[in-house]
């Protein structure tokens, strides 16, 4: 177990404790506040480049252990490469740089938040913090034993030192909301389904009550009601009741028309009766990133305050073999009227997905709804691990969507939909079938989703590839990525607020 050091500001000094991170530029010089930190230093920083070839390029850290001169233990100098070229995320990214390079040994972390051209501006100062409170994540909750030398100082301090502290302090306030959305979105994935099943989901979400979003639990009794045939199949084999959560942030005008987010949220998918083989499937506990994700966002959009009214609504099963369980052929009655053949128990999202989408589209007719589910392993194939599937019957919320992607580095890549896969999904027996074959497996999985859209704009993001058994990347390391909570806060943020 390790604890994150706590983080906070204070304003420039120059510390005479603990570790100082300091920032240079592509020639090696510092802004006046950071020259008067290592004045004492004399050109120790000159020597130690030139012995370490250190270039000051982004991203780059020159590591100086108990530097002549000075009274800190350790000096750490982080390369800007040329600071005309910083973009916001590369100060996020940068935040994440500095995080990861704390010894766990230290207990007083100073970061002197200036570069060559002076102090870093508020919304960048935030950024940087942001990157480094999402680098310093780690789900551990379940070791009890740790690695010797891998203990932080219980009381261990990350400090940011800037020039306006108050107004560092406040662009924070809505990043450290959205941190929290991230974070728990992670603690979601990363949790096993012994102890994350669908009540259990649907209790954490009440927690969003303390930042005023209302939420409203479906039973399998009102989803029977409500006509959730697809849904309920989904769950009838496992010993734990399926859940509908509906969450509702009313920042905006009263009367305004929403925006939705619905999220896929299989505890386990263990494919039913059509099994997966053993060899990685205790991965499919993060089968719910989806619907980790839309709770991670609600707590960001309402923590923040956004102006706008937002739904969010997730869909929470298990998909298991059992004697009541749902099998190949049979035939299920959606909310939506149309009959799908069940052809494998593993296309199991999209059954989840197709009734949410109906309830929401019909009942709040929503401005728009973005869905997000790890549904395919062919999304995976197509692009990997860096951007997530896009497909939407809107190109407007597609280029929006591009758009935040590149802003927050949650890169999302438009996938085609068209009427000529849906011959695909054609069922010798009902209106369509639940899969379309070896070929374009994500496409025909979004040409099924789009059936139950109605006329609403609506885009799908297959996040199979970006939620979860992420690759470690500089504001993250963890098993569960958070994907999706900054990408839509973002879309929020930029399009959607009064
Ligand atoms: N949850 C899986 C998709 C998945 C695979 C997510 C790998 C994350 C990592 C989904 O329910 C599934 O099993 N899809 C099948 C569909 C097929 C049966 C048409 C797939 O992708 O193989
Ligand atoms: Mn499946
Ligand atoms: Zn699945």
């Amino acid at each position: 177990m390790s604890v994150a050091p706590k983080l906070g500001f204070g304003p420039f000094t120059t510390p005479a404790r603990g570790v100082l991170v300091v920032f240079c530029d592509a020639e090696l010089k510092f802004g006046a506040a950071t020259r008067k930190a290592l004045a004492a230093s004399g050109d120790l920083v000159k020597r130690a480049a030139a012995a370490d070839r250190f270039t000051g390029k982004q991203g780059a850290v020159l590591d100086i252990v108990a530097p002549a001169g000075l009274s800190v233990t350790r000096l750490m100098v982080v390369g800007l490469g040329k600071v005309a070229e910083l973009k916001p995320q590369s100060y996020l990214k940068l935040g994440g740089i500095v995080a990861g390079k704390i010894p766990s040994a230290a207990t007083e972390t100073t970061v002197i938040a200036e570069t060559s051209a002076g102090a870093m501006k508020n919304e960048l100062v935030a950024e940087l913090a942001l990157g480094a409170r999402l680098r310093l994540y780690a789900f551990d909750r379940y070791k009890t034993k740790r690695k010797d030398g891998d203990e932080r100082p219980a009381n261990a301090k990350l400090t940011i030192a800037v020039g306006d502290l108050e107004g560092a302090r406040r662009a924070f306030v809505p990043r450290n909301g959205i941190a929290d959305g991230v974070i728990i979105a992670r603690d979601l994935v990363n949790e096993p389904a012994n102890i994350l099943y669908p009540e259990e989901f649907a209790r954490r979400t009440l927690a969003l009550k303390k930042v005023g979003v209302s939420v409203e639990v479906l039973d399998e009794r009102a989803m029977k009601k409500l006509g959730m045939n697809s849904l309920l199949a989904v769950g009838q084999g496992s010993e734990h009741e399926s859940k509908t959560v509906i969450m509702r942030w009313n920042g905006g005008k009263r009367g305004d028309k929403p925006v939705a987010f619905i999220g896929k949220g299989v505890c386990f998918d263990t494919g039913g009766i059509s099994i997966k083989p053993a060899a990685g499937m205790e991965d499919m506990k993060g089968d719910m990133g989806g619907a980790a994700c839309v709770v991670g966002l609600m707590h960001a959009l309402a923590s923040r305050k956004a102006k706008c009214n937002v739904i969010g609504a997730i869909g929470i099963v298990e998909n298991m073999p059992d004697g009541k369980a749902y099998r190949p052929g049979d035939i299920l009655t959606s909310m939506s009227g149309q009959t799908i053949e069940v052809i494998n128990t593993d296309a199991e999202g999209r059954l989840v997905l197709a009734d949410v989408l109906w309830y929401v589209a019909t009942r709040d007719k929503p401005k728009f709804m973005v869905n997000l589910a790890t549904l395919t392993g062919a999304i995976i194939v197509a692009l990997g691990q860096e951007h997530a599937g896009l497909f939407s019957n809107n190109d407007q919320l597609a280029e929006r969507l591009t758009k935040v992607g590149e802003a927050t580095g949650e890169k999302v890549w438009r996938m085609p939909l068209s009427p000529d896969y849906d011959k695909m999904i054609d069922s010798k027996f009902a209106d369509m079938k639940n899969t379309g074959g070896r070929y374009g497996g994500a496409i025909t999985a979004a040409q099924f989703l789009q059936r139950f859209v109605d006329k609403t704009p609506w885009a799908h993001l297959d996040i199979a590839g970006t939620a979860m058994s992420s690759p470690a990347s500089d504001i993250n390391k963890s098993w569960g990525s958070g994907y999706g909570v900054r990408l839509l806060d973002r879309l929020v943020a930029d399009f959607y607020e009064r």
